[in-house]
């Protein structure tokens, strides 16, 4: 009993929902086992669009290896139209250009309220094509997407610059200016969320886009590209109607080109938009490896870049913590999301004096972790997202089984169908084991013991990664201090993956540049210009 309170209630401190979360019954009700795929193609310039050359491509259903559709494979030439469109839609004088800001808030809000009227529809979708749990992406991930476009609306018309109090005779301000055409490539682990994280920024600075979904996970993205066709015309529609005669609304055509979303492949059509010269900002988000890749290419043309990267996230669990919520607590910071993400709490240090009994129940814990069906209500973890991810979880067990960890429970492939993994739990693991160090991605729990605080803050800090740290303590004095001293971008205490909105994210060291959600990230998307005057006079 106390363990299912605590997972409702991790579910709600983590991710803080502000929409309802359904009980089981009526969930059943909501759930479309197989969502009719409606959005295949490109969309360009406010148009699905085929690829030029008509190349498709498979996606496969993650659950059963089986294929679900096809969709359009954008090359560089499909890019490259992106790209006009986009600077097309930048350009002076446009409609976007000329849009109040307070335009830009209405259309995330009517995007957001699009969203939340498809809700059931496009968790349906993420689930078919990512297989996260149908119950997480209804009750997490969507109803985040939403508090997060509400959260960027509200911006547009506060972005205020300033007045400068320069010396001699002088008036000088500043100006937050759009920077421009951004290309955004995201991964497929939060296909929606990560999509909104995008959009938010770049619509309430006044950007236009180009979005380069994931390979694997194009399909929610691609309904949303309806949902942005339909959610342009009546903001504009309203402010338009205050300058404008109905025939010269007839004629415009609205918000072409502000927002392009296309799927393909890394290396050819996201190198592309990386390398295009008529892009001045990227965003990505996705593995160390290729965002060092992106850096060095935009590095050529110093062209603004925000990447979100890899993690390799400390936990640690002092022996003065509530022990039933940091057992809880670390179970969810791991496999939530079949442990697919960037700041999984992946390295579980645990204080000796509490550390058997926590690797006991943890392992309990895991044991009870119901793997299966994501559309079934009682699952708490489907698959992962391809037989590569697959494999690279399997041989990173492999490596911790070899290097001496202590395998307590899972360690292999479940079923023999789709591609999942046994929720898995290794104790006694070393700094130097290669589980400890590198970002698995996958439901496998590494639990390491610890004596001293400043022992652990070393070991903790010992990591080319940065992004995420939490701390289990009731202790005040401890949490602030140590919390202080952790270099990642986003310490937890007490809780786990509270992703509101407000709170900025992003990494300290390899695990990235700059900072995503929040009003920090509207700094990444803007140029500041100052403007300097003379006058003839200047008086105190
Ligand atoms: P990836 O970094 O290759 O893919 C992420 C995105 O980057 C995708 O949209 C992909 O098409 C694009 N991409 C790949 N190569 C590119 C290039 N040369 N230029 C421009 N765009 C490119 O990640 P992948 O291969 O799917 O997963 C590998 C590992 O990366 C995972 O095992 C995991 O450790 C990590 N990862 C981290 C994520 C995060 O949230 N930070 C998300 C996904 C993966
Ligand atoms: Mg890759």
């Amino acid at each position: 009993m106390l363990s299912k309170l605590l997972s409702k209630q991790v579910v709600n401190q983590g991710l803080r929902l502000t929409t309802r979360t359904l009980s089981t019954a009526s969930q059943q009700k909501l759930v479309d086992r197989k969502p009719d795929v409606k959005y295949q193609k490109l969309f360009i310039n406010n148009e699905f669009v085929d690829a030029l050359g008509g190349s498709t491509y498979e996606i496969i259903n993650p659950t059963t290896g089986d294929v679900i559709t096809e969709v359009a494979d954008a090359s560089e030439k499909d890019i490259d139209r992106a790209v006009k469109a986009a600077k097309d839609a930048f350009r002076l004088g446009s409609e976007w250009r000329r849009m109040d800001p307070a335009g830009r808030g209405a259309l995330l809000y009517r995007l957001a309220d699009l969203i939340e009227r498809d809700r059931a529809y496009l968790a349906a979708l993420e689930t078919l094509n990512n297989g996260k749990p149908f119950k997480d992406s209804y009750n997490i991930d969507i109803p985040h997407c939403i508090s997060v476009l509400r959260y960027y609306a509200g911006w547009p018309d506060k972005m205020n610059g300033k007045v400068l109090p320069l010396g001699g005779d002088f008036f000088s301000y500043t100006r937050r200016e759009p920077i421009g055409v951004v290309g955004q490539i995201i991964p497929w682990n939060f296909p929606m969320i990560l999509l909104c994280w995008k959009i938010g920024p770049s619509v309430a600075t006044g950007c236009t886009s180009i979005i380069k979904l994931d390979e694997h996970t194009p399909l929610t993205g691609l309904y949303t590209a309806k949902l942005i066709e339909e959610a342009g015309f009546p903001p504009v529609r309203i402010l338009l109607l205050k300058r404008k005669t109905s025939s010269q609304i007839e004629k415009s055509i609205f918000l072409q080109g502000v927002i392009n979303i296309v799927a393909g492949d890394g290396p050819h059509c996201g190198a592309s938009l990386v390398k295009h010269p008529d892009v001045h900002k990227i965003a990505f988000t996705g593995s160390t490896q290729v965002g060092k890749i992106i850096g060095v290419e935009c590095a050529k043309q110093v062209k603004r870049t925000t990447l979100e990267l890899g993690g390799k996230s400390p936990n640690i669990v002092f022996a003065d913590c509530d022990l039933d919520l940091a057992v809880e607590m670390s179970h969810f910071a791991l496999f939530f999301n079949q442990g697919q993400c960037c700041c999984a709490g992946s390295r579980t240090y645990v204080d000796e004096k509490i550390y058997d009994e926590f690797v006991q129940r943890s392992v309990e814990r895991t044991k009870r972790r119901k793997v299966g069906d994501p559309f079934d209500d009682s699952t708490e973890q489907g698959p992962q997202i391809s037989h590569e991810q697959m494999d690279k979880i399997l041989d990173l067990i492999e490596s911790g089984r070899r290097n001496g960890a202590k395998l307590l429970t899972g360690g292999e492939r479940h079923g023999d169908k789709g591609f999942f993994v046994q929720p898995t739990l290794f104790a006694d693991v070393q700094d130097n084991h290669r589980i400890a160090r590198e970002e698995i991605f996958g439901p496998v729990m590494q639990v390491l013991k610890f004596k001293s605080i400043e022992e652990v803050v070393e070991r903790a800090n010992d990591s080319d990664y940065g992004l995420a740290a939490s701390i289990f303590t009731k202790d005040l004095d401890k949490a602030i201090v140590v919390s202080n001293a952790l270099r990642a971008g986003s310490v937890w205490v007490n809780t786990y993956d509270n992703f509101d909105p407000v709170a900025p994210f992003g990494g300290f060291k390899q695990s990235g540049l700059g900072r995503e959600k929040s009003e920090y990230s509207l700094d990444s998307y803007s140029e500041t210009k100052c403007v300097t005057m003379k006058i003839s006079e200047r008086n105190s």
